[in-house]
């Protein structure tokens, strides 16, 4: 059978939480409650990939970007971080999912570094669903780190570079969603996107359900994916 005639489900899917603002703001609530909202669906989703057997999830959590939001909206976002972990890290570990981040989170405050390490250990060796949480990441920066790595091994190649990636040890990405309308990878996993099916959805990251994503994975299996072939 051709590569293309192949059907097989989504095994890493990636997604662009996007829409907290607008969310509370349609209801004229403050933001942090967007967001608070936000990490409800996060919570979801992740149980939702456990159940639907995703093998590894990666949500953009935290870009580069970021920093330039107001300093109480940045601490908003890491005081949820913090009690995301706290409060959800013994039902990941029993469940089998592996924490992993990608990013250079060793930027974010001390407290919140060696939380995500200790839930970072404690999960290493879980073989079910891994879960990537991007904090402090950027695409142009993971590539740059990466190349430059490559670069001190041997020749640079698209493999050696790939080899040096925040997610070498994941399967590749096949499907990127990015919710809340907006049309555009704002700086993530722009290498591992090179053959990865795009979906975009208006549906705002707060009212983003599991029912959502059993759609978007239904989708995804009924394209047909080529990889540059006919
Ligand atoms: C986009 O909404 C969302 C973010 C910048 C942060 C995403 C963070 C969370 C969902 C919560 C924390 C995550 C974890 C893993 C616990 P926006 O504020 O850009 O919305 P807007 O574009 O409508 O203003």
């Amino acid at each position: 059978m051709a590569k293309k005639d192949v059907v097989v489900g989504a095994r890493h899917v990636a997604i662009i939480m996007d829409g907290n603002g607008r969310w509370a703001k349609k209801r004229h609530l403050p933001r942090a409650l967007g967001h608070q909202r936000g990490v409800e669906a996060v919570r979801r989703i992740v149980r939702g990939a456990r159940e639907l057997g995703l093998e590894a999830l990666t949500l953009y959590a935290f870009s580069t970007e970021n920093w330039r939001r107001p300093e109480d909206e940045v601490s908003d976002l890491m005081g949820l971080m913090k009690r995301f972990i706290m409060s959800d890290l013994d039902e990941f570990a029993a469940a089998g999912v592996r924490l992993k981040i990608i990013g250079d989170y060793r930027a974010f405050r001390p407290d919140l570094v060696e939380l995500i390490d200790g839930a970072v250990a404690k999960t290493a060796a879980n073989t079910g669903t891994t879960l990537a949480v991007a904090l402090n990441y950027g695409a142009q920066d993971e590539i740059a780190r990466a190349a430059t790595k490559a670069a001190a091994l041997g020749p640079i190649t698209a493999e050696s570079i790939s080899a040096q990636l925040d997610t070498a040890d994941m399967p590749p990405l096949d499907l990127l969603i990015r919710t809340s309308g907006e049309v555009r990878l704002s700086n993530f996993l722009l290498w591992q996107a090179a053959y990865a099916e795009m979906m975009f959805t208006e549906v705002l990251w707060p009212d983003f359900t599991v029912e959502h994503l059993r759609e978007a994975l239904d989708d995804f299996r009924n394209r047909e994916r080529r990889y540059g072939g006919r």
